[in-house]
């Protein structure tokens, strides 16, 4: 049968620290049209420690693409019709690799891992006079191009965001030799073609860190526009326009987006939760009290109340706004009549907590509360946990009906590049996206006598490591 054309599409891969996917939108509506998804392992060779094998990774992106453009080919859609790929990806993973070979000297040591903890102490007490100076400047294979975007690259410590280049002081500092490290460059613009596979020869030409990459899916272009997105862990980021801000409430400044090289450079600011999704598959690998992650809901629904359990994941100790290394997860208010529907709940409550906690210290940052909430990641697509998140933030939740907005916006960047010229970046664009929206449905006062003691339980979860 003759294929289908449906003008101009545009992949994107969303390497994730959970999970790759392959995603194909529409650049006209940004209907999604097809994807793929393989879960990444994760190795725990020590407590603290989080490693991910680079080549799996890798490979694991390789089968994306491949199994996504099988099954547009099923769906008599065109793969020619792919005009640019988009790249958004986990941040602050580190991989070292021997650029004559490509090959990798040791595995990727993943956000989470606390193994730096001492060494970032002894450094802390070598920080010349001034105690802001990394934070001022920073905010917080062979052949082949090696190169990544600003966004990217303001996640390392060693990249200065104000003159968006690898700052000489800090590379000294953390005694980091500037030729390793890769050229930096726009987060939209092409910087290489696919070398091989079913998109040999389309070009690369958007790449963002995936929190970066969720901002722009959500169109938050306007200072003060904020979006939370529900990953591994969450990540509530808040544009700040042209101007760095410099929380005074626990948040991180960083690069929001760049897109093209003579374009002017954006900043937000940064609430960071490390454990969000990784709560639910802790509970599924660590307890096997579900299957799949998708169980949860049915386990919360059950019961409707965690029945006074708290449950704290500091698993890599606490992020925003505590950065408390010494917590440890614990789970609290157990009676004999709790049982696993509970016990999920309050894993799901944890994400809403943790979530309200950011939500308060931006609000704090930047004098002017949120309105409502703008929500995306795989994770909301659980109306228990999006009714759980309005209830505790007690401001309306709006949820895109297709949540996989970090893909959405590395593919906007890569089909607005120059010489693509595929998306234009207008809400017209966005026509397939419709908007579903959660209010809140306790009484204020309920909402805040939860989320005091939640406050309680995360009290008693610092201090575990000395
Ligand atoms: O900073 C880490 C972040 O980029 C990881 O995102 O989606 O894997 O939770 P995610």
């Amino acid at each position: 049968a003759k294929k289908a054309v449906l003008g101009p599409l545009v992949g994107a891969v969303d390497q994730g620290t959970s999970s790759t996917r392959f995603l194909v939108f529409n650049s006209k509506t940004a209907e999604l049209l097809s994807h793929h998804q393989v879960e990444i392992k994760q190795e725990f060779p020590r407590e603290g420690w989080v490693e991910q094998d680079p080549k799996e990774i890798l490979h694991s992106v390789y089968e994306c693409i491949e199994k996504t453009c099988e099954k547009l080919g099923q769906l008599n859609i065109d793969i020619s019709n792919i005009k640019a790929i988009g790249v958004s990806n986990q941040r602050e993973t580190t991989v070292v690799w021997d650029k004559l070979t490509g090959e990798p000297l040791y595995n990727a040591v993943v956000w989470l891992d606390l193994r730096t903890q001492s060494t970032v102490e002894s450094l802390s007490k070598r920080i010349p006079g001034n105690n802001n100076f990394v934070k001022s400047l920073t905010g917080g294979a062979s052949g082949g191009v090696h190169c990544t975007d600003v966004t990217n690259a303001s996640r390392t410590m060693l990249f200065n965001i104000h003159s968006l280049e690898w700052d000489k002081e800090l590379c000294e500092f953390f005694e980091i030799p500037m030729k390793i490290l890769p050229n930096v460059r726009s987060s939209s613009e092409i910087y290489g073609l696919m070398k091989a596979g079913a998109l040999e020869g389309v070009p690369i030409s958007g790449c963002l860190g995936d929190q970066s990459a969720a901002l722009v899916g959500q169109m938050c272009f306007q200072d003060g526009q904020a979006k939370n997105t529900y990953g591994t862990g969450c990540f509530l980021l808040c544009n700040t326009g042209r101007k760095c801000v410099f929380s005074e409430h626990g948040l991180l400044t960083t690069v929001a987006y760049k897109l093209g090289r003579d374009k002017p450079v954006y900043y937000a600011l940064e609430g960071s939760v490390a454990i969000a999704g990784a709560v639910i598959r802790w509970l599924r690998d660590n307890l096997g009290i579900i299957k799949t992650s998708e169980e949860i809901e049915n386990l919360a629904k059950e019961v409707g109340t965690s029945y006074g359990c708290y449950f704290v994941p500091a698993f890599s100790g606490l992020y925003a706004p505590y950065w408390e290394p010494s917590a440890r997860g614990i789970i609290c208010g157990l009676t004999q009549f709790t049982n696993k529907c509970h016990i999920a709940f309050a894993a799901l409550e944890a994400v809403c907590f943790q979530t309200r906690e950011i939500l308060d210290a931006m609000n704090r940052d930047c004098g002017i509360p949120l309105s409502h909430l703008q929500v995306d990641g795989g994770m909301t697509n659980n109306k228990i946990l999006m009714q759980l998140q309005a209830d505790i933030l007690y401001i309306p939740v709006v949820k895109p009906s297709m949540p996989e907005t970090t893909a959405l916006g590395a593919a906007m960047a890569a089909g607005a590049a120059e010489g693509v010229g595929v998306w234009s970046l207008e809400p017209e664009d966005l026509s397939a996206v419709t908007m579903e929206r959660f209010e809140p449905q306790i009484n204020a006062e309920e909402s805040e006598i939860r989320y005091s003691t939640w406050k309680k339980a995360v009290m008693k979860s610092m201090g575990w490591v000395t």
